[in-house]
């Protein structure tokens, strides 16, 4: 195919629209030129990412029965609940939504900055580093070797690779948006540029290991909350960004309401991590101040809500029929849910029953999974066809995963925010034995794991599709893989 002449953009006097909605044909050949670039690193990135998906999931399965069946599997040191719930965390967190999120903004900065990704073969060195890393540290956590700190459990020697493999991400992410084509920066741009600067600042200082005591703790909920403000959180609201008006077929509805959702939430995230250790034993301004920052997130959150919400609006329809849409609104939605749910958290009041309790498990996985990890994949639905020049064989299996998904994290969510209020309301009442508490939850425990079997089998079903789409399966398809046969789609999601 004849190389597209990347021709630069003029210099827009009004707030840009991108992604724009009806492509010429030299962007369409621009696009090709572009995916042909990016079409291995992120292939490659998917590829161990769904891996780690589908071995995260299974540990938390494991982690979740374990609460059902206590004496299941206690024989073996390595499937214990002290080892196996860590390795579930950093398996599905640095696994999945990283490496996942690494093969998307791979891609995505590629698209956005309209240039062919730069430096490439850095990817390649990247993509096994990290791999390792991830091995190596979820091998020593099942050994039983882990920092013993939560989000940092790997071994620092396994920290070290991915550290490095995220510099050399980053180095090709920069060199790529220094090449750009483009005079306007889009949204989703902001969040991946500003994650590149964050988070290998953030993983090397709580990787030092010169903390002692109680700034040992602090240390450990500063890295622990902004892992998600700097990494798992810029991932999704990249996607969201990108994908939704792409989808649509029209810009964002407000550049200016983007500007101030992303420098609050510059501003107040980064102090929220010390909610964590309300009534812990730091200075009583530290942990206030931190409540006042998570309470001022309802400002980025709502900016970001309004403006999903006003550009779906009217377009509602299209979430018949396209998959993408439906999981990276649902993933949108979940955004806002979760964090007004985490602003309410953070409250004193509101912690002395729900924290340590389930309540905040139903948060984490409202957060990472319904989140970030319905982003995730809505977006791997976009580009995977575009990558391998094939269409989804099965888009009935499509539908599955998606509705498996939803009321597995659904179920998930609502029984352990049920079941962990009442189980706080309980742990306060001195009157009542703790052995009471445990019998009460049980019921919320076991709808735990059926909610978690759902999530489980989508994702199985999700990496079986995958498979056959990069083995070229099933009939070739010249339209898009919809929910329904006929849909008013716009020209982008018919473009090769
Ligand atoms: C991509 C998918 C998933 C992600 C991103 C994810 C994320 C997380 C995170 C962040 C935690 C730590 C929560 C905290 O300490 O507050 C956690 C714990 C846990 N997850 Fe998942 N999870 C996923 C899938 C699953 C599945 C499918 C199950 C199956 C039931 C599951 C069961 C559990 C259990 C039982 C725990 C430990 C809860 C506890 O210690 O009380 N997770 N997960």
């Amino acid at each position: 195919m004849a190389k597209a002449k990347l021709t630069k953009t003029r210099k827009h006097a009004d707030p840009p629209s991108e992604p724009r909605a009806i492509p010429t044909v030299q962007d369409q050949e621009q696009r090709i030129v572009i995916d042909d670039a990016a079409r291995t690193p992120t292939v490659v990135y998917f590829i161990s990412g769904i891996f780690w998906l589908l071995a995260g999931s299974l540990f938390g399965m494991v982690t979740s029965l374990k609460f059902n069946l206590p004496d299941w599997l206690g024989e073996t040191a390595a499937l214990t609940f002290g080892r196996i719930r860590p390795a579930h965390l950093n398996t599905v967190a640095y696994g999945w939504i990283s490496l996942t999120g690494a093969g998307m903004i791979a891609w995505l900065t590629a698209r956005l900055c309209r240039v062919p990704l730069q430096l490439a073969w850095l990817h390649y060195i990247a993509a096994i580093l990290w791999n390792l890393g991830v091995l190596a540290g979820t091998v020593a956590i099942l050994a039983g070797y882990s920092q013993g700190f939560e989000w940092l459990e790997f071994p620092r020697a396994a920290g070290a690779p991915i550290a490095l493999a995220f510099v050399l991400f980053a180095i090709s992410i920069f060199q790529t948006f220094r090449k750009r084509q483009v005079d306007h920066l889009y949204v989703s741009l902001w969040y991946i540029l500003a994650s590149m600067l964050w988070f290998p600042y953030l993983y090397v200082v709580a990787n030092l290991g010169i903390y002692q005591g109680v700034v040992e703790a602090a240390m450990n909920w500063w890295y622990g909350h902004n892992a998600i403000a700097t990494w798992f959180t810029p991932i999704g609201l990249a996607g969201a960004y990108y994908f939704i008006p792409k989808v649509i077929g029209r810009p964002i509805y407000s550049y200016y309401l983007g500007l101030l959702g992303f420098w609050a939430f510059a501003l107040f995230y980064n102090w929220n991590g010390i909610h964590h250790l309300v009534g812990g034993p730091l200075p009583t301004w530290l942990i206030t101040v931190s409540i006042v920052a998570s309470v001022m997130m309802v400002i980025p959150v709502m900016a970001v809500a309004v403006n999903h919400h006003l550009t779906t609006v009217n377009h509602f329809q299209m979430l018949k029929y396209s998959p993408t849409l439906r999981f990276v609104v649902f993933g949108s939605m979940c955004y806002t849910a979760v964090s007004f749910q985490g602003s309410l958290e953070s409250i004193r009041s509101f912690q002395e029953v729900a924290h340590f309790t389930h309540y905040t498990i139903g948060h984490a996985h409202l957060g990472l999974y319904a989140f970030t990890s319905m982003v995730l994949f809505g977006a791997i639905y976009y580009i995977m066809p575009r990558l391998a020049r094939w269409e989804w064989p099965y888009p009935g299996l499509i539908k599955a995963h998606f509705w498996m998904a939803a009321i597995g994290v659904f179920i998930y969510v609502v029984a352990m925010s049920i079941g962990g209020w009442y189980q706080g309301e309980m742990m306060n009442n001195a009157a009542i034995p703790f052995i009471e508490v445990v019998s009460f939850t049980e019921i919320y425990l076991w709808a735990r794991s059926i909610g978690g079997a759902l999530m489980v089998i989508s994702h199985f079903i999700f990496a079986f599709q995958f498979f056959m789409i990069i083995k070229h399966a099933g009939p070739r398809r010249f339209a898009p893989a919809l929910f329904r046969d006929r849909a008013p789609m716009e020209q982008e999601e018919r473009e090769p």
